[in-house]
């Protein structure tokens, strides 16, 4: 029986999305680091190798549905499954909330909500040959509507958070439709799909002004990632455990 395990993290040149790369790596899984930038994504494999850390890039971005094509393709030609799809890579743009245009949602929306369509589509047909099919979406905390209109703030810049927020909860409820899509389908219901929040982490998103370090951010993301059967499918989870939508 095949023991290995094969997972792609989208976005993982840097920030939590390298350190998810790093966990699972450590964990004896066979690591995509996921770049759209060639030269980044080898010089962050790179530092991993100095590291005594495996990792093989290549190169996708989540907004080229070309590229996104040429990764699965990729992947099929060298090792015909993938086990574990990590969709990390997202962007923040911040204009103030009450300043924000339907043009300044688009890029975020291509990102954070289209890519990971176009992702989680192009590989299903490598996850469906999985033995374990996990999926894990990197959402935030800013997506929780429930948290949004508690009175504890949200860390961070609650001025700005229109268009990130509103991209995040889209995500979510991605999450929780294809999660009811893969339940329905005998053929996929084996996929667990759940989103993430790594909390507010110090990286390139937010001009290092978080106040967890990135590897604490991608814990979630590796526990998550490594669900065993009786795991949960369509939730939302900190490394706490559960998040209100
Ligand atoms: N930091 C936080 O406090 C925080 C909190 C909650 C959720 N998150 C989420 O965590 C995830 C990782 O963010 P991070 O904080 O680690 O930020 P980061 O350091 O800025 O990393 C973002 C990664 O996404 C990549 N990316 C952006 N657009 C892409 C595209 N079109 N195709 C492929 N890759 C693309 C970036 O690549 P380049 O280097 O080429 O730009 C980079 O590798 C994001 O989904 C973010 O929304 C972060």
């Amino acid at each position: 029986m095949r023991t290995a395990t094969t997972a792609l993290v989208t976005g993982a040149n840097k920030g939590i999305g390298l350190q998810a790369v790093r966990q699972l790596a450590e964990l004896g899984l066979t690591v995509l680091l996921g770049s759209r930038d060639p030269d980044r994504g080898a010089r962050a494999a790179a530092e991993l190798a100095a590291r005594g850390v495996r990792a093989e890039p290549v190169t996708l971005d989540v907004t080229d549905a070309g590229s996104v094509r040429a990764a699965a393709e990729h992947i099929d030609d060298r090792h015909g499954v993938l086990d574990v799809l990590v969709n990390n890579a997202g962007i923040f743009l911040g204009p103030l909330s009450l300043d924000t245009t339907a043009e300044d949602l688009r890029p975020l929306y291509e990102t954070n909500v289209f890519g990971v369509v176009t992702v989680t589509r192009a590989m299903l047909p490598l996850l469906r040959r999985s033995r374990a099919p996990r999926v894990v979406n990197v959402s935030s905390t800013t997506a929780s509507v429930e948290l949004t209109r508690r009175p504890e703030p949200i860390p961070g810049d609650p001025t700005r958070r229109l268009a990130y927020a509103s991209s995040k909860a889209a995500l979510n409820m991605l999450t929780a439709q294809y999660a009811e899509a893969f339940e329905r389908d005998p053929e996929l219901a084996r996929i667990k799909v759940n989103a993430v929040a790594p909390g507010f982490t110090a990286t390139d998103l937010n001009g290092f002004t978080g106040t967890r370090t990135a590897a604490e951010g991608a814990r979630v993301i590796t526990r998550l990632a490594t669900l065993p059967d009786d795991g949960p499918s369509g939730g939302f989870f900190d490394d706490r455990g559960p998040l209100p939508w």
